[in-house]
């Protein structure tokens, strides 16, 4: 695994918490000697955190580069990828995982700046930051390469009441990774998703507006899968030699086997 990542230039958006945070830890950990991390998030700070304690870890051979990205705007991403420094430039693995949702409420009580802001995150920023990272996997020889990792999850596969737009969000991204593999199929650009079931991060609270009583609720009499386990797939996925495509990867916690087929220890 070392040897495939040998060298490569990984960009993360989302690195500030959760899942896109220790995927970069996991990273830097397979690979401490050769690698390059562009760690993305609107809050600059934890980034800065996570750079001192991956380069702590793993010192030197670990380049961090950080950079504040929010990728609900396009005009962001537009200019993202021209001011970076010249030896980040070169993205061979993107890593979409900036996601959230907050609320539950049912269409016709769904906010609309929830909607606007959730579909901007979770569909538009997939697409736009996969859009310009193919400009440079094009560029590569035998019509181009480079790797797009998605976060999609359990919810785009098997929608549930009280999660439509949050389920529709990533029911598109699968339609679009699924489209996109086929698109590029002639070339050595990967195109895989891994999907969770129940992960403890941030993104419980953040559903629920930080309403600790009813976030508490969603994994009472739970073990769910910690943001680790996560990383460890997405790592392997992108470790795999080149001909080797891990398209589609469902992950649950062992009491867990649909989006509401959950068992709760009493
Ligand atoms: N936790 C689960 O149970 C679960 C299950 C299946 C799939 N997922 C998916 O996994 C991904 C990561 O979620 P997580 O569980 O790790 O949640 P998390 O701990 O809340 O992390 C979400 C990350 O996304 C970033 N983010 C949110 N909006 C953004 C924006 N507009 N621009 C840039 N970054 C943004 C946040 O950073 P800033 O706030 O600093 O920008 C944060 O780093 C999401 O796509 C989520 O849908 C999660």
């Amino acid at each position: 695994m070392q040897r495939v990542l040998d060298g490569k230039n990984i960009l993360i958006t989302g690195a500030s918490s959760g899942i896109g945070r220790s995927t970069a830890i996991e990273f830097a950990r397979t690979c401490p000697n050769n690698l390059k991390l562009i760690l993305t998030a609107r809050r600059l700070d934890r980034l800065h955190e996570l750079k001192n304690r991956i380069q702590n870890e793993a010192g030197h051979g670990v380049k961090v580069c950080v950079k504040e990205l929010d990728v609900s705007k396009k005009e962001q991403i537009d200019s993202f990828f021209e001011n970076l420094d010249e030896e980040f430039k070169d993205v061979d693995v993107l890593v979409n995982n900036a996601g959230f949702m907050s609320g539950v409420e049912r269409p016709p009580d769904v906010p609309s700046d929830v909607i606007t802001s959730v579909y901007a995150t979770n569909v538009m920023g997939v697409i736009h930051m996969t859009q310009a990272v193919l400009q440079i996997f094009k560029k590569r020889p035998d019509g181009g390469k480079g790797d797009i990792i998605m976060l999609g999850s359990m919810a785009g596969r098997e929608p549930y009441a009280g999660g439509s737009i949050y389920c529709s969000t990533k029911a598109a991204v699968r339609s679009f990774t699924e489209s996109l593999r086929k698109e590029l199929i002639a070339t050595r650009i990967r195109v895989m998703t891994v999907d969770p079931g129940q992960v403890l991060t941030e993104f419980n609270d953040i559903r629920h507006r930080f309403d600790k009583e009813k976030a508490d609720a969603v994994y009472a009499g739970c073990d769910p899968l910690t943001p680790e386990d996560i990383a460890e797939v997405i790592v392997f996925a992108a470790g795999r030699r080149e001909n080797v495509v891990v398209a589609d990867t469902l992950l649950y916690p062992s009491h867990q086997a649909g989006a509401l087929d959950i068992h709760r220890r009493q």
